[in-house]
This record gives structure tokens, C-alpha cells and sequence, in this order.
């Protein structure tokens, strides 16, 4: 396994791989979610290459840029565990030397739910993104489905921007009592860590109403809150159900749907979705 960080080093790293390249982009802090994609990308590509880059564009000036976990030992020997040829952990100052002033926008589909609560933050996203996907060429891209309006956002920038690339999206991977997978759940205290499993209780909660039956978005948007509101810990930013391609909450009955929300536990925000019909 190689492991590079600056850009020259990168380009010829990049140019010895064979074959369809796998990217796996991440913000490092590596668990099973982020190794799911790599093995995947393992068995559908020739080579496999991980960036790990806290991106700083796509925090805001009060979020936890600066706690972010980050353990590179940690995450480099998890990645040989499962198989990976080259590692890019780009420097800040190369990604965005002093007077940088590109920036790619995703217009409609960053205005709802994250979009709303974190203003520039699918700015950031779309932009390193971008800049990745310049510097690697990779053939196939994955990501996570826990971030399901990232993954929009980034299949509708690659469509928009000719990306000669296809986006893999793999599924949400949980722990044993439904939270699902985040570095950031290491932020969570014994207490928070149990609230946390909230979330993952509410969305299920819809998914019984709909199986039942229900199929009115205003009740399922209902049955979530209810079952937020049942913990303490727990003060949720927004509850969704929308159409899932283009975002919009649903009025009336729905036939598909994205279900999700953001909820902070403590200062750890969280979010999860699931998707219905
Ligand atoms: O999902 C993430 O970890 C990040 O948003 C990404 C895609 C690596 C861009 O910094």
C-alpha cells in the first residue's frame, strides 16, 4: 500500500495504477462503513485508492473543524487490513493555497435539510470533490448512503460537469443497535451513546406506519417527532420526508420517500435516513 500526500507525488503514484480505479473519499477516522466501500470497490475495480482529507471548506466557523477525530496510524493500518493500493492524504495548503477563489455550486438540490442547516457546506463538499476526482481520474467513486443528500449532490455534479466517472452509493452500515456508523459517534458519552439510538428508532417507527399502511406524510413526519421526543438527550434539527430524487418534502401520500433527520445529542450532531416504497 502506498501512501502519498503532495500532489506530485500523487500524480505519478496515480499513473503506476492498472486498470479501473476505486475512489474511496473520506475525512479519515475510518470504520466499517468506510471499509464496506473499499472492499466493495476491492471486488468491482482493478485498484483501490482512499483519500483521507478533513476538508476544512465544508465546516462552518462554529463547527467541529478543529475536533475532528483524526488517528492516520489508526486508519492506515485498517485500510491494509482490507486491501487498498494507494492512500492520498492531501495538505490543506496545497488543496487550497492562499488566494484560491474556485468554488463548484450544486444549485436546487443543496437548498433543503443539510443544505439548510449548514449553509456552504455542500459548497465544500462538491469543490474538494471535484478537486479529488481531478487528481485521482478514478473510473468509480464511493460513498455512503448514511450522507444521502451528499450522494445526490455529488451524482448530480458529476452528471452536470461530465465527470467521465460512475458514483457507487453502499448502503448504511449499523451497529448492533441500529445507530448508524459515524466518526463522529466518538464524540458521544456512555449516556449520549444510548440516547443516539433514537434516531434509528424513529425512521423504523415510519417504516412499521408504512408497512401498515400509513401513507400520509404528515403522520409519518408525526410518528418520528413522537418518538424524538421521547428522549431527553435528543433536540432534533429537522424531520423529513421527501421525494428521493429531487428532495421535496412530500405533501399528501407518499409513494416512495427519503425519511431523514439531524438531531443533536449534546453537542454531537447526528443524522440518518431510510429509505421507503
Ligand atoms: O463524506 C465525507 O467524508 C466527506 O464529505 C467527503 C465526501 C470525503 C468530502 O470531504
Amino acid at each position: 500500500m502506498k501512501v502519498v500526500s503532495s500532489l506530485a507525488e500523487l500524480r505519478s503514484a496515480r499513473a503506476a495504477l492498472h486498470g479501473p480505479l476505486g475512489l474511496i473519499p473520506t475525512m479519515g477516522y475510518l470504520h466499517a462503513g468506510h471499509l464496506s466501500l473499499v472492499q466493495r470497490a476491492r471486488i468491482e475495480c482493478a485498484s483501490v485508492a482512499v483519500s483521507i482529507f478533513v476538508n476544512p471548506t465544508q465546516f462552518a466557523p462554529a463547527e467541529d473543524l478543529a475536533s475532528y477525530p483524526r488517528d492516520l496510524d489508526r486508519d492506515l493500518a485498517m485500510l491494509k487490513r482490507v486491501g487498498t493500493d494507494l492512500v492520498w492524504t492531501p495538505v490543506a495548503e496545497e488543496m487550497y493555497p492562499s488566494g484560491y477563489q474556485t468554488w463548484v455550486t450544486v444549485e436546487r438540490l443543496t437548498l433543503p435539510l443539510e443544505g439548510a442547516w449548514r449553509p456552504g457546506h455542500f459548497r465544500g463538499v462538491a469543490t474538494i470533490v471535484a478537486k479529488l476526482f481531478n487528481a485521482m481520474q478514478p473510473q468509480r467513486a464511493y460513498f455512503g448512503q448514511k450522507d444521502a443528500q451528499q450522494a445526490l449532490v455529488i451524482r448530480q455534479m458529476v452528471r452536470d460537469l461530465n465527470f467521465p466517472l460512475e458514483v457507487v452509493v453502499g448502503q448504511i452500515i449499523r451497529e448492533p443497535d441500529g445507530l448508524a456508523m459515524s466518526s463522529r459517534n466518538s464524540y458521544l458519552a456512555p449516556d449520549q451513546r444510548r440516547a443516539a439510538t433514537v434516531l434509528h428508532r424513529a425512521l423504523k417507527a415510519a417504516e412499521h406506519a408504512f408497512a401498515a399502511g400509513d401513507h400520509d406524510a404528515e403522520s409519518l413526519r408525526r410518528i418520528m417527532m413522537d418518538i424524538l421526543l421521547t428522549e431527553p438527550l435528543a433536540v432534533s434539527e429537522y424531520v423529513s420526508v421527501a421525494e428521493p430524487d429531487t428532495l421535496s418534502e412530500i405533501d399528501g401520500e407518499v409513494r416512495r420517500a427519503l425519511l431523514s433527520m439531524a438531531v443533536k445529542v449534546g453537542k454531537t450532531r447526528l443524522i440518518d435516513n431510510l429509505e421507503l416504497g
